[in-house]
């Protein structure tokens, strides 16, 4: 018997293109990275196209060497939020850094954008690269590679603790009785780990996905590692179709390792589309 698979697609909020001079193309919005105009115009038409999601990538320190469109761009969670209340069957997908943010406050926002957006919440969690990035949050020191994949999957473990919080029907809202909520569908977190010390319960009640969606964008053999014990989606992206097929095989037999099933978590490998009549277009 065949079977149907369905191929998932999404697409990433570019703006001013991710290289320093597609911006200056005759055709180019050279503000499109900071032009709501043109970012709905980019969400609508990738909704009408039946995309998944719609991706916005994010880092945590510039300098005068940056690409343009890292100059000057929105905060994901922000743009996102826009965008909720202007499609409606969109993923809206943001990346976030656990190396420079609190669990509490992330849970909370992402949490926000699963209830605003009517179940499209998706956290791309990354632990950024970029050692600037301490400058910019009163740090000394931006941690090393290994230490900030321990972060990672403990702040993950804390975040989704914190969306179990409530169950889905712990608001019972009752005028006659009084009763607002459940105290049996409420679960007090109380972590305490190696780096957070996170008693909740979240101020946000269970979302309608369930949870937010998580992607996870690391490369390295803790990214993937990160990836088959807590996300949902993975974004990668490889030159040839041999090393795309050993990624692929990595990952899914990390899944197995973590008692998950191989559909637990969805690869995406990122294309450059170059749209043309024939060969010679492009
Ligand atoms: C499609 C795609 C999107 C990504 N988006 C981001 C992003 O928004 N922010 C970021 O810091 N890194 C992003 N990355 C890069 C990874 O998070 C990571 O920094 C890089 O792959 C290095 O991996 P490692 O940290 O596991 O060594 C992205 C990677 C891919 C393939």
């Amino acid at each position: 018997m065949a079977t149907t698979r369905q191929l998932r697609l999404g697409t990433i909020l570019q703006g001013a293109a991710g290289n320093m001079s597609a911006w200056r193309h005759p055709a180019a919005v050279a503000d499109a990275s900071i032009n709501f105009e043109f970012v709905k115009e980019t969400a609508r038409k990738a909704e009408q196209g039946k995309l998944d999601f719609l991706f916005v990538a994010d880092g945590l320190y510039i300098n005068e060497r940056s690409i343009p469109h890292f100059l000057n761009r929105f905060e994901p969670l922000t743009v996102l939020s826009a965008l909720a209340s202007l499609t409606t069957h969109l993923g809206l997908v943001g990346t976030l850094s656990t190396s420079y943010s609190e669990p509490f406050t992330v849970a909370r926002q992402f949490a926000s954008l699963d209830h605003l957006s009517n179940g499209r919440a998706g956290w791309n969690v990354v632990t950024s690269p970029l050692e600037g990035s301490a400058k910019n949050f009163s740090r000394d020191k931006h941690p090393e590679h290994a230490l900030r994949y321990r972060i990672a999957d403990e702040y993950l473990q804390v975040v989704k603790g914190l969306w179990d919080s409530w169950e889905e029907d712990a608001f019972v809202r009752n005028k006659e009785s009084g009763q607002f909520f459940d105290p049996q569908k409420l679960h007090t977190l109380n972590h305490s780990g190696t780096f957070f010390q996170v008693a909740g319960p979240l101020n946000i009640g269970r979302t309608p996905q369930h949870r937010p969606i998580i992607f996870q964008a690391g490369a390295s053999d803790d990214g993937k590692k990160l990836a088959a014990r807590h996300a949902d989606a993975i974004f990668t992206h490889h030159d040839t179709l041999e090393e795309a097929k050993a990624f692929y095989r990595d990952v899914k037999q990390q899944l197995e390792a973590n008692h998950r099933q191989p559909d637990d978590l969805k690869i995406f490998q990122g294309v450059s589309i170059i749209v043309g009549d024939n060969d010679a277009d492009v």
